[in-house]
Order: structure tokens, then sequence, then C-alpha cells
């Protein structure tokens, strides 16, 4: 709760700095349409929303050893511990080192089929990640701050996974290197899909949450860490991603900003059936 509340603040923040910079007479109306939250470094929403979904999600069972496990990290929600991982760029650059390429798979071919010799070479990849917390977790001889630490991993590694440019095939860093204009100002394809898509939103995330929570329009879920990174590949390759135009309009967020909220309630979906088998009582 305390980290929600934090996440509120900020964006209150942002939006009154901005409104400071417009000026306090007769720019109410400008500000309202200026004033979007800020865009952060899936982003920090992308992960709380699935971390949300997915609790909604859980088993009375995995529910309570979830909440064992997270209280040992001083959390009570697996929003609380949904972007841990990307922090630990700065709150442990060296442990940040050594878990950097987990975040991601890069294809090496457009056929998107995943080949681990070829696409998670020494199993430093998504794909792997998700497998070895996933067992990790699963596993009651292990230390149970061990598997608090896997938790965390398994819930912020499954949502990146799902992110279409976190998989994808082309020798671009997953979009990083591709620039596009976006809201006025230059920036890459990578950051409009981990956070700007959905930054044009203008809910809360918690609010984000319950509305992508309420949708009923069909979704798959199941299978496997490979077939969803298969799928984002696919959905780079298939799904109008790259503008060909490298300009980001109010029409490519209209036709992608579904595909990018389907991923988020998929998410949400596999990440509870994975955390309902790996902390059902054994
Ligand atoms: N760096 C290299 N490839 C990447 C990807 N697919 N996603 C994020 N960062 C990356
Ligand atoms: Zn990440
Ligand atoms: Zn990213």
């Amino acid at each position: 709760m305390a980290h929600w509340h934090f996440a509120g603040e900020r964006i209150v923040a942002g939006f009154s700095r901005c409104w400071r910079r417009l000026g306090a007479g007769g720019l109410a109306l400008a500000a309202l349409l200026v004033c979007v939250p800020p865009a952060y470094a899936w982003g920090p929403r992308g992960h709380r929303i699935v971390a949300r979904l997915a609790e909604a999600q859980l088993t009375p069972p995995a529910r309570a050893e979830a909440q064992r496990l997270l209280a040992l990290r001083d959390a009570q929600h697996l929003s609380q511990v949904a972007n841990w991982a990307d922090d630990l760029r700065d709150s442990n650059p060296a442990l940040f080192h050594r878990t950097e390429r987990l975040h991601f798979v890069n294809f090496h071919s457009s056929d998107c089929v995943f080949v681990p010799p070829r696409d998670c070479w020494r199993g430093e990849c998504a794909v792997a990640a998700i497998e070895k917390y996933s067992a990790i977790l699963a596993n009651r001889g292990n230390r149970p701050a061990l598997r608090a630490e896997a938790l965390a991993f398994v819930v912020h590694f499954v949502a990146d996974v799902h992110q279409p440019l976190h998989a994808g095939y082309r020798p671009d860093a997953g979009g990083n290197d591709f620039q596009v204009h976006f809201e006025g100002r230059g920036t890459n394809l990578h950051r409009v899909w981990d956070s700007g898509l959905l930054d044009t939103v203008q809910l809360s995330t918690a609010a984000y949450a319950r509305k992508l929570g309420a949708e009923r329009t069909p979704i798959e879920t199941g299978g496997t860490p490979a077939g969803w990174a298969e799928e984002s590949c696919r959905i780079d390759r298939d799904d109008g991603v790259y503008p060909a135009t490298h300009v980001i309009g109010g029409a490519y967020v209209e036709r992608e900003r579904p595909i990018a909220e389907m991923r988020l309630r998929q998410t949400g979906a596999r990440l509870a059936a994975l955390l309902n088998r790996d902390l059902a009582k054994g």
C-alpha cells in the first residue's frame, strides 16, 4: 500500500510541477490537456498493473504463501516487489549487472521460433530466467529469503517477456535503437511500449488495473515461457508495432494500445496460474 501511495504522490507532484510551469491564471483547461503524468522508465506502471491483475486471481493457499514470502521483503502486495528487478540498477548495481540480460530475449530470426542455444546463450534470457526462478520458488526446501527473491524475479520477468519488444527479432536492442517521434519529442520505440502507450491513459494505476481486470474480451491464457516470448516476437513482426514513418500519432496509439493492454491481461492470468502452481502446498 505504502508503495502505491508513493507512486500516486509522484504523479500528483508531476502534475503540480507542470501546472506551475504553465502559470496560475486562466490556463486550467490547457493544463489539463498538457499535463500528462510523467513517463517512467513495461515501466513501473505496466509491472504494477500485471501484479495487481495476478494477485486478484490467486487461490487462497497461493495467496497465503505469497503473503508469507512478501513479508520477508517488507511487502504485502505483489505490486510492491514488481519493479524491484529494475530498481536494482540503482540499489544494487552488481546484482543488476548479473541479471541484466534476464529482462529480455533477442530472437535471431524473424521466424520467431525460440532456439535456446541461438536465442538464449548460457540461459541468459527471460525465458530461462522464468524457468529458473519458478523452480526456486516452487522448491520448499529452499530458504524462504531465496524463494522470496525468486518471487520478485518471476513477477517481473513474466511481465517483461510479454512486452513485445522485450522479445523481438530485429537487431535493434528491442526497439531501443529505433528512434521515433512521439508526443512532440524524440524517443525510441522501446520506451513507447514500456511506458508511453500506457501513460496515454489518464487513470491512476489502480483504476487502470481495475478497468483491465473487468474486461471480458476473451484472451488466450496458458502456454509456456518460450511460447509467450514467441507470441511477443510475432506481434513485433505482424501487428504494426514498427511504424514505417518513425512517427507515432493518435492512429498508432489507438491501434497498438489495445494490444499492449491485451498483453497485460494475458500476463496477469498466466502469472497467476504459475504462482498458483508454484505456491500451492507441496
Ligand atoms: N537490450 C538488448 N535487447 C533488448 C531487449 N529486447 N529489450 C530490452 N533491452 C534490450
Ligand atoms: Zn525489466
Ligand atoms: Zn523495457
